[in-house]
């Protein structure tokens, strides 16, 4: 429980390389994480250069842990190889829709979270990055990616320069319902974030903003809903261009 307890997000890396081997070698170990079907719906783009990086970069928001990463692995749900597969055996696919795309995205998120624990119990830093799926339409020019694969997350790996403090979590008796959901009243409400929003980097965060609450700092700040209207729509319309609407022929 130790490696659970105290589990963090690296963004600074040293400029220490880690092998491709020992890339693949981690991959090669999560690649046994559930998948559904047996199908293994997914597909890892790593990238390695300098200039890989950097091309990847500007759809990340010039976040810099995408630069300073060893490597920069994007999971993406893939459709593509198991549709080709299909029509080289004479079977008829049924994966242009969004019931097989939500499968194929689970399977990449899980990887991406087995690949990730066992990078960090191996002592290497990892990030997420979420804005793999609002800056999709970019990330699909840059690697190239065909129709029925769409990247879904994105994982930077390197060697902590430092390790940042664990991250305080909500009580967990506020996240877990027995039987049936307990809905939440405005004093359960306080329970859950009562002492998140006590916190010293939170009261922070609610001043450099001008905010009046740390919810307001959500969002009017982070995710207002004017971006997560525009991400959606390019979304919607990546999701169609990448085959995931059409009718079947
Ligand atoms: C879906 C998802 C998207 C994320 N996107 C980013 C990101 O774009 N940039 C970043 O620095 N961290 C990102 N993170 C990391 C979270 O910020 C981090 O997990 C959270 O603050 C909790 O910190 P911890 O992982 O150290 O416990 C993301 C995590 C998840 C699960």
């Amino acid at each position: 429980m130790e490696y659970f307890n105290t589990r963090r997000t690296v963004r600074q890396y040293t400029s220490q390389h880690i092998s491709d081997e020992e890339i693949n070698e981690m991959l090669e170990a999560a690649m046994h994480a559930p998948t559904c079907g047996s199908m293994q719906l997914y597909s890892v783009v790593v990238s390695r250069s300098d200039e890989e990086k950097a091309a990847l970069a500007p759809a990340h928001f010039n976040q810099p842990s995408v630069t300073g990463a060893s490597a920069v692995l994007t999971f993406c749900a893939d459709f593509n190889r198991f549709t080709r597969w299909c029509e080289l055996s004479g079977a008829k696919p049924g994966f242009r829709n969004l019931q097989s795309f939500i499968s194929a995205a689970l399977d990449a998120v899980i990887l991406a979270q087995q690949f990730v624990t066992i990078a960090e119990m191996r002592g290497y830093g990892t990030c997420y990055l979420g804005t793999t799926a609002w800056n999709a339409p970019q990330i699909i020019d840059a690697l190239g990616l065909p129709e029925l694969v769409v990247p879904v997350i994105t994982v930077t790996l390197g060697v902590p320069a430092s390790m940042p403090q664990v991250q305080p979590r909500l009580p967990y008796k506020s996240l877990v319902h027995y039987g049936h959901y307990d809905n939440y009243t405005p004093e359960r409400i306080g329970q859950c974030y009562d002492d998140f929003e006590q916190l010293p980097a939170n009261k922070a965060f609610v001043d450099e903003n001008n905010c009046q609450s740390l919810a307001q700092v959500f969002t009017d700040v982070r995710y207002p809903l004017e971006a997560n209207e525009q991400f959606s729509k390019i979304f919607v319309e990546m999701l169609s261009k990448s085959g995931f609407f059409k009718e079947n022929p």
